[in-house]
């Protein structure tokens, strides 16, 4: 191991634990002889786990969280861009459901310009993952090699990558832990997980969105803020540009959740046809991006450009490309049927009679629905249904009557039926006045 010491005494787990517990800060030393001992496994998991709970209670610094990220990124292969142009973008979610913003996001800013280096990872808790979506599309390879990921930026502008173990390491030991001793909800243990991948990743700027409401990690906007506020002046100190917005997680994003039909919604989206929240998200982000790049002088110019990409086919055509140059087959842009389609589609329906409002949907009850019926893992590595699904009819304020679809659920066998349908039923609250259509965008920061 790496022997770290101060002017006086060599350095111990013990102690750090003991600091942390009592509040202090810690210094560059301390931190970087923590992540060195979880590297070389001379930190044994117990010693890791009681520090963990330890920032749980007593949090950490910005400058703590930024040596902390900075350690972290210096734990594996940080990725150098740098030869693929002055401005490379990378965009990051803090998890939700029915989330595809990536599938519109990459190819819609290659298309304009951008090159997006865009690495995702797998489902996570309730949360669908990027890179299992895209693993509905017939021979679409996720698991490209670094090389082959900086290749393909440099030579189309854009790829999608599993998160591979080679980029921050640290993250994975300490996420590992963190998932079993309910250390997962800490402001900067989030930050630097998730700002350590990003900053190994080499985008030398960082679109964020943090989710906030019952489909998120966050639950609230209070926190959601925090930890948008968090993470770019992370970016800050690290000199890594960070743009994050905050937004609403309490229903799904989009109609669509499950894979197959997440990945028809970001087509349709790409041609135009998207929902609104979707395309929406898009554009926000995607204007950012522009402005940030120097591509358009405001967001109101930058959201005219992302449009005339999306009517002119040009965007969607950038997804094929991206689709061809994974190995999957550009096919599904005009023939869904080639993805796993489930065997059966039936509608769950608004229950009583009248005129009522969708007063509130709880994206979390929506994701279990479909995870009953396989579409989530209970344990890492488990397969996924690619088939199976939920695509909703009505989103939160809009009006309907008892009768009419509330759902539609795609489904194998009867029994994935009746498991969604109960599950959606705690998932929909009616009311018989009138509700407001939540805000999308909460905050920027
Ligand atoms: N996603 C991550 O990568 N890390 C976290 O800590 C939470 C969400």
């Amino acid at each position: 191991m790496v022997a770290v010491t101060t002017k006086s005494k060599p350095l111990r787990m013990i102690d750090l634990i003991l600091s942390k517990r009592a509040g202090h800060e810690h210094t560059a030393a301390e931190i970087d002889f923590l992540i060195a001992g979880i590297m070389d496994g001379s930190i044994p998991d117990y010693q890791l786990a009681s520090w963990l709970m330890a920032v749980c209670w007593r949090s950490m610094t910005l400058e703590e969280t930024a040596l902390l990220t900075d350690a972290m990124r210096n734990s594996g292969q940080v990725l150098d861009l740098s030869a693929i142009g002055p401005v490379i973008g990378d965009k990051h979610s803090t998890g939700g459901v029915g989330d595809k913003t990536t599938l519109v996001f990459v190819p819609l800013l290659a298309a304009a310009g951008i090159p997006m280096a865009k690495l995702s990872g797998r489902g996570l808790g309730h949360t669908g993952g990027t890179i299992d979506k895209l693993e509905a599309i017939p021979g679409f390879q996720v698991d490209i090699s670094i090389d082959q990921f900086i290749k393909q930026v440099k030579e189309i502008g854009m790829a999608i990558g599993g998160q591979t173990a080679e980029l921050a390491p640290a993250d994975g030991k300490i996420y590992a832990l963190r998932d079993v001793t309910g250390t997962v909800e800490s402001i900067p243990l989030i930050c630097a997980s998730v700002m350590s991948k990003k900053l190994a990743a080499g985008a030398n700027f960082i679109i964020l969105d943090v989710k906030c409401g019952r489909g998120a990690f966050m639950e609230t906007e209070e926190k959601a803020i925090e930890l948008a506020q968090a993470m770019s002046s992370v970016g800050r100190l690290l000199k890594r540009p960070v743009t994050a917005v905050v937004t609403d997680m309490e229903q799904p994003l989009g109609r669509a959740v499950g894979h197959t039909v997440e990945v028809i919604e970001a087509i349709e989206t790409l041609k135009g046809n998207g929902p609104d929240d979707l395309t929406e998200l898009c554009l926000e982000l995607g204007s950012l991006a522009l402005v940030h790049a120097g591509k358009a002088k405001d967001q109101k110019q930058a959201r005219v450009a992302l449009q005339a990409l999306i009517d002119s086919g040009e965007a969607l055509k950038s997804f094929g490309v991206l689709i061809r140059a994974q190995g999957g087959d550009d096919k599904v842009l005009t023939d869904y049927s080639i993805m796993p389609t489930a065997k059966h589609t039936k509608p769950y329906m608004v229950p009583g009679s009248g005129k009522q409002w969708l007063e509130h949907l709880d994206g979390k009850k929506v994701a279990e629905a479909c995870k009953l019926m396989g579409a989530g893992r209970t344990k890492k590595g488990d397969p996924v249904n690619m088939a199976v699904g939920v695509v909703l009819n009505i989103k939160t304020g809009d009006s309907t009557e008892g009768g009419a679809t509330a759902a539609v659920i795609h489904y194998d066998t009867e029994e994935q039926f009746s498991a969604a349908a109960s599950k959606l039923a705690e998932a929909f609250t009616f009311s018989n006045s009138f509700v407001e259509k939540p805000k999308l965008i909460k905050a920027s920061v």
